[in-house]
């Protein structure tokens, strides 16, 4: 058993990427055919042995709260309609984890959202799972990272190979590799350009941190954009000698973020759904691009 038992799920942003369809509902809430992205995020950290969940929510942000919650009007009509299966699925998502909301202010970026939940971690290691980023394949994504965490007792950071103009998205790593898949993180960089790019390992939004590194949060100083970055804590810790190590994970990545990640998800998971999977195949086949 990991001795990581929490994880922090930030799920502050606004989601301007998906207006209109954020105006009035949480871009976590938006279904991968009828899961919301969000589910996938607490299945996997459950599928890890992860059985606390703190989300660091913001305005209009309820429809988190109430989905994970215990809905039991909904259950008895549905078992009175003789949609047992159905009521026991619905059932099952209150008793997945124990979770608990915290509320971001002003949506001043991730590692102002892990601030928020400071006071319920105290001196553990913690997971961080951001809202975008679903694995599928392989052993859950963060079950991974937490095999590397014990390993070496330091922050984990979950690393893909992208092609090299599209670095400037993410936080890109410049790292030796020192096992299978795994890499000693030397530097990371935020967004750089295609040019400024030490390499084109990028890290996704799955981390295992550890206390330091909110310390070095505390500290870091807000970009022009007012968000402060878990990324720049990171490089602070390497540079006073910190180590963090990278993990090449198995799996194919999705980032539900992006337009163009998100209805690859669709197209993904609609695949491979039981109900709809065969027709919506049969239908893909048939048209004509
Ligand atoms: C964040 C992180 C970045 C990381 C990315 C992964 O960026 O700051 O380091 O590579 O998530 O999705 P964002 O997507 O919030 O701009």
């Amino acid at each position: 058993m990991s001795q990581i038992k929490k994880v922090i799920i930030p799920v502050g942003g606004f989601g301007t990427r998906f207006l209109p369809a954020t105006k009035a509902q949480p871009k976590e809430m938006l279904p991968i055919v009828d899961k919301p992205v969000i589910q996938y995020l607490v299945e996997e950290a459950v599928a890890s042995g992860i059985q606390e969940i703190i989300f660091v929510t913001g305005k209009g942000k309820r429809a988190i709260e109430d989905h994970f919650d215990y809905a039991g009007e909904l259950e008895s009509f549905l078992e009175s309609r003789g949609k047992t299966e159905l009521a026991k699925e619905i059932r099952k998502l209150s008793s997945l984890a124990h979770f608990a909301f915290v509320r971001q202010r002003e949506p001043k970026g991730a590692g102002d959202a892990l601030l928020q939940a400071k006071h319920l971690i105290g001196q553990e290691p913690v997971a961080v799972l951001y809202g975008d980023d679903i694995v599928d394949g392989g052993p859950a994504c963060l079950k991974q990272l937490l095999e590397v965490y014990e390993k070496y007792k330091s922050p984990v950071l979950a690393l893909e190979r992208v092609p090299k103009k599209e670095v400037y998205k993410y936080g890109v790593i410049r790292g030796k590799k020192i096992a299978e898949k795994t890499y000693d993180v030397l530097d990371i960089i935020e967004k750089p350009s295609v040019q400024d790019a030490p390499s084109n390992l990028i890290s996704i939004g799955k981390y295992i941190i550890t206390p330091e590194i909110f310390d070095y949060l505390l500290h870091v100083k807000p970009q022009p954009n007012q968000e402060l970055y878990l990324t720049d804590a990171f490089s602070a810790h390497l540079k006073k000698g910190g180590k963090i190590y990278g993990y090449e994970f198995e799996g194919v990545r999705y980032d539900c973020g992006d337009k163009l990640g998100f209805l690859k998800a669709v197209v993904h998971f609609g695949l491979k759904h039981p109900d709809v999977g065969t027709a919506f195949k049969s239908h893909l086949r048939r048209i004509k691009l």
